[in-house]
Protein backbone atom coordinates (compact mmCIF):
# COMPACT_ATOMS: atom_id res chain seq x y z
CA UNK A 1 0.00 0.00 0.00
CA UNK A 2 1.05 3.27 -0.90
CA UNK A 3 2.54 5.76 1.97
CA UNK A 4 1.66 8.95 2.70
CA UNK A 5 2.32 11.77 5.18
CA UNK A 6 -0.30 14.00 6.93
CA UNK A 7 1.69 16.59 8.51
CA UNK A 8 -0.15 16.70 11.39
CA UNK A 9 -0.54 15.03 15.02
CA UNK A 10 -4.43 15.85 15.72
CA UNK A 11 -5.76 12.66 15.82
CA UNK A 12 -9.15 14.11 14.64
CA UNK A 13 -8.07 15.37 11.47
CA UNK A 14 -6.01 11.61 11.01
CA UNK A 15 -8.98 10.10 11.77
CA UNK A 16 -11.39 11.60 9.59
CA UNK A 17 -9.15 11.20 6.47
CA UNK A 18 -8.23 7.67 7.24
CA UNK A 19 -12.01 6.82 7.18
CA UNK A 20 -12.44 9.16 3.96
CA UNK A 21 -9.21 7.44 1.59
CA UNK A 22 -9.99 4.06 3.28
CA UNK A 23 -7.31 1.28 2.36
CA UNK A 24 -6.65 2.81 -0.74
CA UNK A 25 -3.11 5.09 0.86
CA UNK A 26 -1.68 4.46 4.03
CA UNK A 27 -1.38 7.75 5.98
CA UNK A 28 1.16 8.41 8.59
CA UNK A 29 1.06 11.08 11.20
CA UNK A 30 4.54 12.60 11.76
CA UNK A 31 4.98 10.86 15.25
CA UNK A 32 5.06 8.09 13.26
CA UNK A 33 7.47 8.93 10.97
CA UNK A 34 9.72 10.43 14.18
CA UNK A 35 9.47 14.07 13.61
CA UNK A 36 8.98 15.63 16.23
CA UNK A 37 10.10 18.98 15.39
CA UNK A 38 8.76 22.61 15.22
CA UNK A 39 7.79 22.92 11.49
CA UNK A 40 7.89 26.44 10.65
CA UNK A 41 4.42 27.94 9.53
CA UNK A 42 5.53 32.06 9.44
CA UNK A 43 4.85 32.22 5.71
CA UNK A 44 1.52 35.27 5.75
CA UNK A 45 -0.67 33.63 3.68
CA UNK A 46 -2.56 29.74 4.36
CA UNK A 47 -1.08 28.58 0.89
CA UNK A 48 2.35 29.40 1.75
CA UNK A 49 2.20 27.63 5.14
CA UNK A 50 0.82 24.57 3.89
CA UNK A 51 3.16 24.65 1.51
CA UNK A 52 6.13 25.37 4.05
CA UNK A 53 4.79 22.12 5.97
CA UNK A 54 4.59 20.14 3.27
CA UNK A 55 7.95 20.88 1.89
CA UNK A 56 9.96 20.52 5.16
CA UNK A 57 8.54 17.51 5.49
CA UNK A 58 9.04 16.11 1.97
CA UNK A 59 12.83 17.40 2.55
CA UNK A 60 13.51 16.24 6.00
CA UNK A 61 12.22 13.15 5.94
CA UNK A 62 11.54 12.29 1.79
CA UNK A 63 8.29 11.07 2.46
CA UNK A 64 5.34 12.32 0.08
CA UNK A 65 2.91 14.53 2.29
CA UNK A 66 0.16 17.06 2.52
CA UNK A 67 -0.13 19.87 4.93
CA UNK A 68 -3.08 22.40 5.83
CA UNK A 69 -3.61 25.42 7.16
CA UNK A 70 -6.94 27.37 8.24
CA UNK A 71 -8.04 30.71 8.38
CA UNK A 72 -11.41 32.49 9.52
CA UNK A 73 -11.76 35.47 7.42
CA UNK A 74 -14.34 38.20 8.74
CA UNK A 75 -15.18 41.21 6.42
CA UNK A 76 -15.49 43.67 8.52
CA UNK A 77 -12.24 43.23 10.24
CA UNK A 78 -10.26 43.75 6.90
CA UNK A 79 -9.90 39.74 6.89
CA UNK A 80 -8.44 38.82 9.77
CA UNK A 81 -7.71 36.99 11.76
CA UNK A 82 -7.41 35.12 8.57
CA UNK A 83 -3.70 33.31 8.87
CA UNK A 84 -3.39 33.99 12.42
CA UNK A 85 -6.67 32.68 13.27
CA UNK A 86 -4.62 29.85 15.83
CA UNK A 87 -2.91 32.82 17.77
CA UNK A 88 -5.37 35.66 17.48
CA UNK A 89 -5.66 36.41 21.29
CA UNK A 90 -1.77 36.30 21.09
CA UNK A 91 0.86 33.08 21.85
CA UNK A 92 -0.19 30.96 24.27
CA UNK A 93 -4.07 31.79 24.30
CA UNK A 94 -6.26 29.34 23.85
CA UNK A 95 -9.97 29.01 21.50
CA UNK A 96 -11.98 30.73 24.07
CA UNK A 97 -9.68 33.31 23.80
CA UNK A 98 -9.98 33.63 20.48
CA UNK A 99 -13.51 33.74 20.25
CA UNK A 100 -13.86 36.11 23.14
CA UNK A 101 -11.33 38.60 21.50
CA UNK A 102 -13.42 38.32 18.11
CA UNK A 103 -17.01 39.01 19.84
CA UNK A 104 -15.22 42.19 21.28
CA UNK A 105 -13.83 43.66 17.82
CA UNK A 106 -17.46 42.74 16.76
CA UNK A 107 -19.53 44.60 19.11
CA UNK A 108 -21.66 46.96 17.08
CA UNK A 109 -20.59 45.81 13.33
CA UNK A 110 -23.78 45.75 11.07
CA UNK A 111 -21.55 43.78 8.40
CA UNK A 112 -20.81 40.48 9.71
CA UNK A 113 -20.25 38.07 7.21
CA UNK A 114 -17.20 35.95 6.88
CA UNK A 115 -16.16 32.46 6.00
CA UNK A 116 -13.37 29.82 6.73
CA UNK A 117 -10.60 28.88 4.26
CA UNK A 118 -8.75 25.91 4.67
CA UNK A 119 -6.06 25.07 1.78
CA UNK A 120 -3.98 21.67 1.54
CA UNK A 121 -0.65 21.85 -0.27
CA UNK A 122 0.21 18.12 -1.37
CA UNK A 123 3.44 16.88 -2.73
CA UNK A 124 3.87 13.82 -4.51
CA UNK A 125 7.23 12.68 -5.65
CA UNK A 126 8.59 15.94 -8.05
CA UNK A 127 4.62 17.90 -8.01
CA UNK A 128 3.31 19.99 -5.79
CA UNK A 129 -0.39 20.68 -5.72
CA UNK A 130 -2.84 22.80 -3.87
CA UNK A 131 -6.71 22.24 -3.37
CA UNK A 132 -9.06 24.88 -1.35
CA UNK A 133 -12.48 25.28 0.42
CA UNK A 134 -14.49 27.40 1.51
CA UNK A 135 -17.38 28.17 3.41
CA UNK A 136 -19.53 31.59 3.69
CA UNK A 137 -21.21 32.49 6.38
CA UNK A 138 -21.58 35.06 9.58
CA UNK A 139 -20.33 35.88 12.61
CA UNK A 140 -23.24 35.67 15.59
CA UNK A 141 -23.25 38.01 18.52
CA UNK A 142 -22.65 35.34 20.83
CA UNK A 143 -21.65 31.90 21.73
CA UNK A 144 -24.37 28.62 19.69
CA UNK A 145 -23.83 25.19 20.59
CA UNK A 146 -21.42 22.92 22.53
CA UNK A 147 -20.04 21.15 19.19
CA UNK A 148 -16.86 21.04 17.36
CA UNK A 149 -13.80 23.56 18.25
CA UNK A 150 -12.43 26.79 17.98
CA UNK A 151 -14.62 29.54 16.41
CA UNK A 152 -17.38 27.33 15.91
CA UNK A 153 -19.93 28.08 18.57
CA UNK A 154 -19.86 31.66 16.76
CA UNK A 155 -19.79 31.57 12.96
CA UNK A 156 -22.98 30.34 11.34
CA UNK A 157 -22.53 29.23 7.52
CA UNK A 158 -25.11 30.50 4.83
CA UNK A 159 -26.37 26.57 4.58
CA UNK A 160 -28.10 26.37 8.09
CA UNK A 161 -29.88 28.35 10.51
CA UNK A 162 -27.57 27.39 13.48
CA UNK A 163 -23.82 27.64 14.53
CA UNK A 164 -20.90 25.04 13.22
CA UNK A 165 -21.13 23.98 17.10
CA UNK A 166 -24.91 22.56 16.86
CA UNK A 167 -24.25 20.63 14.07
CA UNK A 168 -23.41 17.44 13.76
CA UNK A 169 -19.90 16.38 12.91
CA UNK A 170 -21.26 14.81 9.70
CA UNK A 171 -23.43 17.75 8.66
CA UNK A 172 -20.18 20.20 9.49
CA UNK A 173 -18.27 18.40 7.22
CA UNK A 174 -20.48 17.77 4.16
CA UNK A 175 -20.42 21.58 3.98
CA UNK A 176 -17.33 22.69 5.91
CA UNK A 177 -14.07 24.64 4.26
CA UNK A 178 -11.58 21.37 5.33
CA UNK A 179 -14.73 18.98 4.11
CA UNK A 180 -14.65 20.64 0.81
CA UNK A 181 -11.04 21.08 0.71
CA UNK A 182 -10.37 17.27 1.60
CA UNK A 183 -12.95 16.09 -0.83
CA UNK A 184 -10.63 17.73 -3.33
CA UNK A 185 -7.35 16.11 -1.80
CA UNK A 186 -9.02 12.53 -2.17
CA UNK A 187 -9.95 13.16 -5.76
CA UNK A 188 -6.02 13.90 -6.81
CA UNK A 189 -5.22 10.56 -4.35
CA UNK A 190 -7.63 8.39 -5.63
CA UNK A 191 -7.55 9.28 -9.43
P1 LIG B 1 -5.50 24.94 11.74
O1 LIG B 1 -4.77 25.51 10.55
O2 LIG B 1 -6.33 23.73 11.40
O3 LIG B 1 -4.60 24.73 12.92
O4 LIG B 1 -6.54 26.05 12.19
C1 LIG B 1 -6.17 27.35 12.60
C2 LIG B 1 -7.18 27.88 13.62
O5 LIG B 1 -8.43 28.08 12.95
C3 LIG B 1 -7.44 26.88 14.74
O6 LIG B 1 -6.71 27.17 15.87
C4 LIG B 1 -8.92 27.06 15.02
O7 LIG B 1 -9.07 28.00 16.07
C5 LIG B 1 -9.49 27.62 13.76
N1 LIG B 1 -10.24 26.58 13.03
C6 LIG B 1 -9.76 25.76 12.06
N2 LIG B 1 -10.75 24.98 11.60
C7 LIG B 1 -11.86 25.31 12.29
C8 LIG B 1 -13.19 24.83 12.25
O8 LIG B 1 -13.57 23.92 11.50
N3 LIG B 1 -14.05 25.42 13.12
C9 LIG B 1 -13.69 26.41 13.97
N4 LIG B 1 -12.47 26.88 14.06
C10 LIG B 1 -11.54 26.34 13.21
Amino acid sequence: MKEIVFATNNQHKLNELRAIVGDRFRILSLAEIGCHDDIPETADTLEGNALMKARYVKEHYGYDCFADDTGLMVDALGGAPGVYSARYAGPGHDSVANVNLLLKNMEGKTDRSARFITVIALIMGDEEYTFEGRVEGHILTERHGEAGFGYDPIFQPVESDCSFACMSSEAKNAISHRGRATAKLVKKLTE
